[in-house]
């Protein structure tokens, strides 16, 4: 069957890797339930991704149905200095979005696609308002847990006391939650918190969140089932996820990023099973250099392999290069090794990693359950210290390096230390392991056929059919 004979949907995508990835791997299992998907994001990005994964214009056949790229110029230069602040940057995107989407849509409509349904992640919220103007369904892909959906959810409507200036010490009791530190909701939230336009920026989603008849969520029933149960009387929410774990798409053909990876599965090859630690921090975090060196230095005393993501900061971001300590390579020689950016998805996978530094991202703390890894709890704010919480009390497969927000302090070499062994070796590491094997099996039933994201998928699937006609 060609793609023009199939329902359409325009995924429409904030610009960030952290975005980008799980919308898209949304689009490869719409695709793959038989819908033609169009994937539409800036240009400044899209151009990114067409270098690092040889996109095309054309549609790619994915499972039943097809997937394909369209990029959009958001109006401003690359190098334009507002592109870094979301309060300039995101007024400037609704403002071209809004002109330049209903005439993307206009124009497939002319070629024979027309659109049955837009679908955007957060912080574009009026994609739901172009859909409603022209008539058509929208639904919204959360890229959080449930459980941080659920605090932003109580805050924005003040369902319960979050702390403020007058009590920022204060724990919060959600429904169907542990009981969150002060440091442990979701740290834009605080009062105290440097990235207030992040917060205004999240909940901007949650003034317009009545309008999508369906908030699709990458986590699945079996991982967050208390808290999904809850907020599923409460807002139309279909658990879809684990996304990273595509039963019917190979992810080689179709992949949203857009650094280029560097080569580091040939070297794992050469290591022993389960011997490699994996250190990241996702896309947007930067460690001080104070930091570095003590990770640095903790990799050095522990004596554990090692794959050490280290990206280079944004030529934007007015950030200085990170370091290694003097000689750190030449002591190391071929037990560790540095890289600006890893394949993540083939590194969790591989039988030599051990265990995964990562800084708790919902990305990167799916990817690592559905790998079956361990992890080391090394959160630097946002929804990241949440989803420490879980990862270490709920799920038991991390151990913290520290509680709360670690992007205000350093963590000395000693506790870096400490952490590698205890995650690497002994009764505390095959628990996890355990754990982690379990939640990976959890994770696979729920894509599989029959299993529940997949059940989900498809009745959005036939939804989306059903209001096309
Ligand atoms: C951002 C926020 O920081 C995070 O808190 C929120 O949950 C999602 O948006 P980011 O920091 O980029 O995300 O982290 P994460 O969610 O983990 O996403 C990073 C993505 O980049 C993952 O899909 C990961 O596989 C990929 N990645 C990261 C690589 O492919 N290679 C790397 O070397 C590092």
């Amino acid at each position: 069957m060609g793609s023009e004979s199939l329902v359409h949907v325009l995924l429409v995508s904030f610009p960030g890797q952290g975005h980008v990835n799980p919308l898209l791997r949304l689009g490869k299992r719409l695709a793959s339930k038989g819908l033609l998907v169009t994937f539409t994001t800036p240009d400044s990005i899209g151009k990114q991704m067409k270098k690092a994964s040889n996109l095309t214009d054309e549609p790619t056949p994915v499972g039943d149905g097809f997937i394909r790229f369209e990029f959009f110029e958001d109006g401003w230069d690359e190098d334009e200095p507002r592109r870094q602040d979301l309060d300039q940057y995101l007024p400037q995107l609704e403002l071209v979005g809004k002109e330049l989407i209903p005439r993307m849509i206009q124009k497939n409509a002319e070629q024979n696609r027309p659109v049955s349904c837009l679908i955007n992640n957060p912080f574009i919220p009026w994609v739901s308002d172009v859909a409603d103007s022209l008539g058509l369904p929208s639904a919204m892909l959360w890229v959080q847990s449930c459980a941080c959906f659920a605090a932003y959810y109580h805050y924005y409507h003040g369902l319960v006391p979050f702390p403020d200036e007058k009590n920022p010490e204060i724990d919060v009791q959600l429904p169907c939650m542990p009981l969150l530190k002060y440091d442990e909701v979701p740290s834009f939230l605080h009062p105290t918190t440097p990235y207030p336009f992040l917060r205004r920026a999240i909940l901007g989603q949650y003034r317009n969140l009545d309008k999508p008849f369906c908030i699709l969520m990458d986590t699945f029933q079996e991982l967050e089932h208390d808290i999904i149960e809850y907020m599923s009387r409460i807002s139309p929410i279909k658990t879809v996820g684990p996304l990273f774990k595509n039963p019917k798409a190979p992810s080689s053909t179709v992949r949203g990023d857009f650094m280029k990876a560097d080569d580091c599965i040939e070297w794992l090859d050469t290591k022993p099973a389960s011997s490699v630690v994996y250190i990241s921090f996702g896309s947007v975090v930067y460690l001080k250099q104070e930091q570095v060196d003590e990770i640095a230095h903790g990799l050095l005393n522990s004596g554990v392999s090692f794959l050490w993501v280290m990206k280079p900061p944004h030529k934007d971001a007015g950030l200085e290069l990170l370091v290694l300590p003097d000689g750190f390579l030449e002591k190391v020689g071929d037990n560790g090794r540095v890289v600006q950016w890893s394949p993540q998805e083939k590194v969790l996978a591989h039988p030599s990693v051990a265990c995964f530094v990562t800084h708790c991202g919902w990305n990167s703390t799916m990817e690592s359950l559905t790998s079956g890894m361990p992890v080391v709890a090394f959160p630097q704010w946002g929804d990241q210290v949440t989803d420490a919480v879980y990862l270490v009390d709920v799920f038991k497969t991390g151990i913290r390096m520290c509680r709360g927000e670690a992007e205000n302090r350093i963590i000395p070499r000693e506790e870096i230390e400490k952490c590698l062994l205890e995650a690497t070796s002994g009764p505390k590491a095959a628990e996890m392991k355990q754990n982690a094997l379990k939640w990976k099996k959890a994770a696979e039933e729920a894509v599989a056929e029959g299993g529940s994201s997949d059940r989900n998928i498809q009745a959005f699937v036939d939804e989306v059919r059903r209001r096309s006609v």
